[in-house]
């Protein structure tokens, strides 16, 4: 078994390289800004999971107020589950039917949802959840710009309809409303583009929801939102619950985005500390390549240096220095700020969560990525 990067009480300097570092202070400040918001917009919080794939972290985001978390995968809510995390909602489609076997088992344990936008997939669901005798929530998606999963605002309706009808005569299903998650508008640089992408994605809401209550059904709740765009759905009136990721850590691509007029600002949590091992005349070598960072996003920024990460390959980062700034000595940090939270998290064994900051900080616990590696 590996060892982690550091153990609790080791100062920050004697942490290993490369290492997945969280900044408690600024992670904890994040957690409850938006607990706070959701607070005073009296609406339900279930932060993504799928972010930090951590039952440790999830838990201190139960107890900040979140009704449970969502997840995107059958293997993520049973790791999850299985560590004591009892809310989990599958925000995403499931139509294998060994895969929802293993949903429709997970729905005995604890309380589980799942998201749908085919027919064939609630038939599927409906045979797992009556042969296992279990029950759950379940969404109807809806595409609301994204372009990826969930049906039409028209047919909404439909699928809704056919979810309630499957759960009067088998007994499993429980219609909870709409999966309405527009990812692309998230990384649009500008507030306004953000704000035309959720305006357009909101009457798609509407449309459903309107859909659904033609055909005699009641909607409860319409789930989504993330970070880049979650002051515009709460904005709307329309939406309950959010499902906001990345704000508990942030990343290089959050911070490329123009902040909005919201006085909401999120720090960076989360970085990968790598050290100089390598130095030529006009440039120095990391020892954190893409086995340590996610560059799908574009690659890394480099905390409080005038330096910047040129390039990588799987074991080794390129420094260049800006004109002016000198680049680091041999054996020098080097605190990467990575470009995707998501996909740098799901590289890591461990996280080492720091108190009193990167500088004078010490360790004051390590984390389990414990869901690393749950694609299925
Ligand atoms: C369905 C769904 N909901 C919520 C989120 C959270 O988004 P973010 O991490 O940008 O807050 C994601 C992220 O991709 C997602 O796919």
């Amino acid at each position: 078994v590996r060892a982690p990067a550091a153990r609790v009480g080791d100062a920050v300097a004697a942490i290993d390289t490369p290492a997945l570092v969280v900044d408690l202070d600024a992670m904890e400040r994040n957690l409850e800004r938006m607990a706070e918001f959701a607070r005073t917009h009296r609406m339900r919080l279930r932060p993504h999971a799928k972010m930090h794939k951590s039952a440790a972290i999830a838990k201190l985001q139960m107890a900040a107020g979140a009704v449970g978390v969502c997840v995107q995968k059958t293997s993520e809510a049973e790791v999850l589950a299985s560590l004591g995390v009892n809310d989990i909602y599958i925000s995403n489609e499931v139509v294998d039917p060994a895969k929802l076997a293993r949903v429709a088992a997970l729905a005995q344990r604890v309380r589980l949802a799942i998201a749908v936008d085919s027919a064939l997939g609630v038939q599927r669901l409906a045979s797992a959840l009556a042969q296992a005798g279990s029950s759950m929530d379940v969404f109807v998606e809806v595409d609301v710009g994204h372009g990826r999963c969930g049906v039409a605002a028209a047919a909404a309706g439909m699928l809704a309809q056919q979810v309630v009808a499957h759960g009067r005569s088998d007994g499993g299903m429980r219609f909870a409303g709409l999966q309405a998650y527009q990812g692309r508008a998230q990384h649009l640089r500008g507030p306004d583009e953000r704000d035309a992408a959720i305006r357009h994605a909101v009457a798609l809401v509407r449309a459903a929801q309107a859909a659904v209550t033609a055909a005699g059904i009641a909607c409860p709740l319409v789930t989504g939102a993330g970070t880049g765009t979650f002051v515009h759905e709460a904005a709307s009136g329309v939406y309950g619950e959010l499902q906001v990721g990345s704000y508990l850590f942030m990343d290089r691509d959050y911070a490329d985005n123009q902040p909005d007029d919201s006085a909401l600002r999120f720090e960076q949590a989360l970085f990968v500390k790598s050290q100089v091992m390598s130095r030529g005349h006009s440039h120095a070598v990391v020892d954190a390549g893409h086995k340590s960072h996610a560059v799908d996003s574009g690659m890394p920024a480099v905390r409080g240096q005038a330096l910047d990460l040129l390039g990588c390959s799987d074991e080794h980062g390129i420094l260049r220095a800006r004109a002016g700034a000198t680049l680091p000595a041999l054996g020098d940090t080097v605190w990467l700020v990575p470009g995707h939270c998501d996909p740098t998290v799901n590289l890591h064994d461990h996280y080492i969560a720091v108190r009193g900051g990167l500088d004078e900080g010490r360790v004051e616990a390590v984390w389990a990525v414990d869901a690393r590696g749950c694609v299925s």
